[in-house]
C-alpha cells in the first residue's frame, strides 16, 4: 500500500517535469530514453537556460538519441541523450580503460555510461579549441550533451554517407582535421562517412565519445582504422565520379 502511494507520487512528479520541458509530450520516444534520471537531468539543463523546447528526434539510435532543441530566443541546439537502460556499457569499457583522464572510475553500468558521456564532451571541447570542425560544445550533465546544431532550418546536415557528390576539398579538410585532432592529443576512433556531416560544403566531425588520447593502448589501431575508413569512402566516391565522367 505504502509502495503504491510512493510510486504514484513519483509518477506525479515525473508528469510535472514532463510538462515543464516543452515539446516532450509530442516526442513519442519510448520511456527507455526519458527515464526519471534523464528527466531530472533535462529539467536541470532547461532551468539553466540551455534549451527550452525539445523538438523532434534527429536520430534515434541504439545507444543514444539526438534531438533538435531551441532556447528561449529560438536559437537551435542539438541535445544528445545517451540511454541509461539499453546502452551496451561493456563495449565502452575498453575505450575508457587506459585513458588517464578517467583512471579512477567504477565499472558499473551507470558510472561507465556517465564517464562515456563526460568523455565525449571533453573530447569535443579539446577538438573545438584546437580548431577541428566539430559542433561547438555547450553544456553537459550526466547522460546529456548539449552542442551546436549542425543543419539547415530544422533539418540536420546529411552525413557523408547520405551525400552523393564527391569533393577532394572535403577529403583534404577531413585529413587536415584528423591531423589537427591528433596534434591536440586525440584520435577520433570511430571516424567514417557515418560520423561526418556535410554542412555548406564543409565536413563536420561528430560522435567523439569513442575518441581516445594518443597515448591510449588502442590509439594506433584506431587511427589506422579511421584513416582506412576515410580513404575507402573517398576512393569509392572518386571512382564513381571518374566513371560518370568517362560515361
Ligand atoms: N550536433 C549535431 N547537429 C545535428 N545533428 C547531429 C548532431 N550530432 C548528431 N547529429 C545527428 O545524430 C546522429 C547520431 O549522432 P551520433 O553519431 O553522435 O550518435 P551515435 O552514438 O552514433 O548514435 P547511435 O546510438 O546510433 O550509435 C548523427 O548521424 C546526426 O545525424
Ligand atoms: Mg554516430
Amino acid at each position: 500500500m505504502y509502495r503504491e502511494k510512493e510510486f504514484s507520487k513519483i509518477d506525479q512528479e515525473i508528469d510535472k517535469l514532463k510538462n515543464k520541458i516543452k515539446g516532450l509530450e509530442d516526442l513519442k520516444v519510448s520511456d527507455t530514453v526519458f527515464d526519471r534520471f534523464t528527466l531530472l537531468t533535462l529539467y536541470d539543463i532547461v532551468n539553466r537556460g540551455y534549451f527550452e523546447v525539445l523538438y523532434g528526434a534527429v536520430k534515434t539510435g541504439k545507444e543514444s538519441n539526438v534531438f533538435l532543441a531551441k532556447d528561449s530566443s529560438g536559437q537551435q541546439v542539438a541535445v544528445k541523450i545517451h540511454r541509461m537502460v539499453t546502452s551496451d556499457f561493456h563495449a565502452m569499457i575498453k575505450y575508457i580503460e587506459g585513458d588517464r583522464r578517467f583512471s579512477k572510475i567504477k565499472k558499473s553500468r551507470r558510472s561507465t555510461i556517465l564517464t562515456w558521456v563526460e568523455k565525449e564532451f571533453q573530447n569535443l571541447k579539446t577538438a573545438y579549441d584546437a580548431g577541428v570542425n566539430v559542433p561547438r560544445p555547450i553544456f553537459s550533465k550526466k547522460n546529456v550533451v548539449v552542442m551546436e546544431f549542425i543543419g539547415t532550418g530544422d533539418s540536420a546536415a546529411p552525413t557523408l554517407k547520405e551525400v552523393k557528390t564527391a569533393s577532394d576539398d572535403v577529403f583534404l579538410q577531413v585529413a587536415k582535421d584528423m591531423k589537427t585532432l591528433f596534434q591536440a592529443g586525440l584520435v577520433h576512433g570511430d571516424l567514417s562517412e557515418y560520423n561526418i556531416l556535410l554542412q555548406d560544403g564543409e565536413a563536420v566531425l561528430i560522435d567523439l565519445s569513442q575518441s581516445v588520447p594518443i597515448d591510449h593502448p588502442l590509439a594506433e589501431e584506431l587511427l589506422k582504422r579511421d584513416v582506412k575508413n576515410v580513404c575507402r569512402h573517398f576512393d569509392k566516391k572518386f571512382d564513381k565520379l571518374y566513371n560518370s565522367i568517362i560515361g
